[in-house]
């Protein structure tokens, strides 16, 4: 059986144009009290473009925490927060900011139109109703949250998102001024994932002619921004590029090891998408020997140090869990290592590999 893949119907791509987003949402205002729901990471607050929203006087502007990744509680509590705001129905939900505030305008715009809990809906197609109308408008570039059908959460028992054909956004604006003042490492990190994604796609199982068109061009155009010599601005804007690619890559395909053990990482220690996966993946050279040659130099060149060490002072309990929740992850490990991955990653394998972090 092959995916049906569900892609993000609508996008513009360009430089100021994050501008042209009250004409994108002027169709969704039917019903003149029904607000607009703005999720803006609050690092963008005193922004000139968070200014220019187009908010009309019956919207609603919240500025979001993502000291820490997306958790479903937080996701519940933003949801109740918009219910209480109005007694009519969103008409849209915009979110600006980078992998993690996009994960939470998704999940609202679904938990806006579904009953209970976001974390009763972690896993594959659980999602009955279409959600609100959503707008993502990325300000970092690299994690393919844009354009992917997941929005993923760290739940009460597992870190695992949403997936469903009502996940992804109806519109995305990719706007490459919107990466301009990100900080230089956060920069490199994000960025990195969408070579990761590349290269799990390249190297799984999974692996297609549609998957690898996508991969292959994600993958040159970060080899070039962080191995050549490229204008900032330019940079910028191959760096968006290159996340769309890489979603895509994946959207086809699956992630593979490197994403596996980050997520066992991130749940027990609450390590980052983007550093938790850098950290990984410089240790993976036997799966993906050549890509982490590659990131290796990269990350020289651009003096990029990762923490050592991390799981030293980890106990037992922590590495058994660690390593249940990278096992949990069944296709992603079916992607990377083929259908009789279990006698290849085996817990002690896993295991071994974690204490090199
Ligand atoms: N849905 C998906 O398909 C998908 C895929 C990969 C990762 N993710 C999720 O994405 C998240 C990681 O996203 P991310 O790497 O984009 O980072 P992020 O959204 O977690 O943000 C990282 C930090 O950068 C700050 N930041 C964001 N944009 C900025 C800017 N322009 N200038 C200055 N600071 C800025 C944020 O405030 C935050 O402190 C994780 O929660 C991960 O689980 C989702
Ligand atoms: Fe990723």
């Amino acid at each position: 059986m092959y995916r049906n893949l569900r892609v993000v119907p609508q996008l513009i791509f360009g430089r100021g144009s994050v501008h042209q987003l009250g004409d994108l949402i002027a169709g969704q205002r039917k019903d003149p009290l029904s607000p607009v729901v703005f999720l803006v990471d609050r690092v963008h607050r005193q922004k000139e473009f968070v200014r220019q929203l187009p908010a009309a006087a019956q919207d609603l502007i919240l500025f979001v925490n993502v000291d820490t990744e997306p958790k479903t509680v937080y996701v519940d509590e933003l949801t109740l927060q918009v219910k209480a705001f109005s007694s009519r129905r969103p008409c849209a939900v915009i979110g600006i900011g980078g992998g993690s505030t996009m994960d939470l305008a998704k999940a609202v715009a679904l938990m806006l139109t579904n009953p209970g809990s976001s974390s009763e809906y972690q896993g594959w197609d659980l999602v009955n109703h279409p959600g609100i109308y959503h707008v993502g408008i990325p300000t970092l570039a690299g994690t393919g949250a844009e354009v992917s059908r997941t929005t993923v959460l760290t739940g009460p028992t597992r870190k695992l998102g949403i997936n469903s054909d009502y996940t992804p956004f109806d519109q995305i604006i990719m706007d490459p001024e919107l990466l301009a003042g990100a900080p230089r490492d956060q920069r490199f990190y994000t960025a990195m994932d969408s070579f990761i994604h590349a290269s799990e796609a390249l190297l799984g199982t999974f692996i297609n002619e549609f998957s690898r068109a996508f991969a292959e061009k994600s993958q040159s155009m970060c080899r070039e921004v962080f191995l050549g010599d490229i204008d900032e601005a330019i940079a910028d804007e191959m760096l968006m590029v290159a996340s769309y690619f890489g979603g895509m890559s994946i959207a086809y395909s699956q992630v593979g090891v490197c994403h596996a053990l980050c997520y066992g990482l991130s749940y027990v220690l609450g390590v980052r998408h983007g550093i938790g996966n850098c950290i990984v993946f410089s240790h993976l050279e036997e799966y993906y020997p050549e890509d982490v040659r590659t990131f290796r130099i990269m990350m020289e060149k651009h003096g990029i140090e990762l923490p050592l060490a991390l799981t030293a002072g980890l106990s037992e309990r922590e590495m058994n869990e660690m390593i249940r929740v990278a096992l949990s992850l069944e296709p992603l490990w079916q992607n990377a290592l083929g259908p009789d991955w279990k006698a290849k990653m085996t817990p002690e394998r896993a295991r071994e590999l974690y204490l090199r972090m």
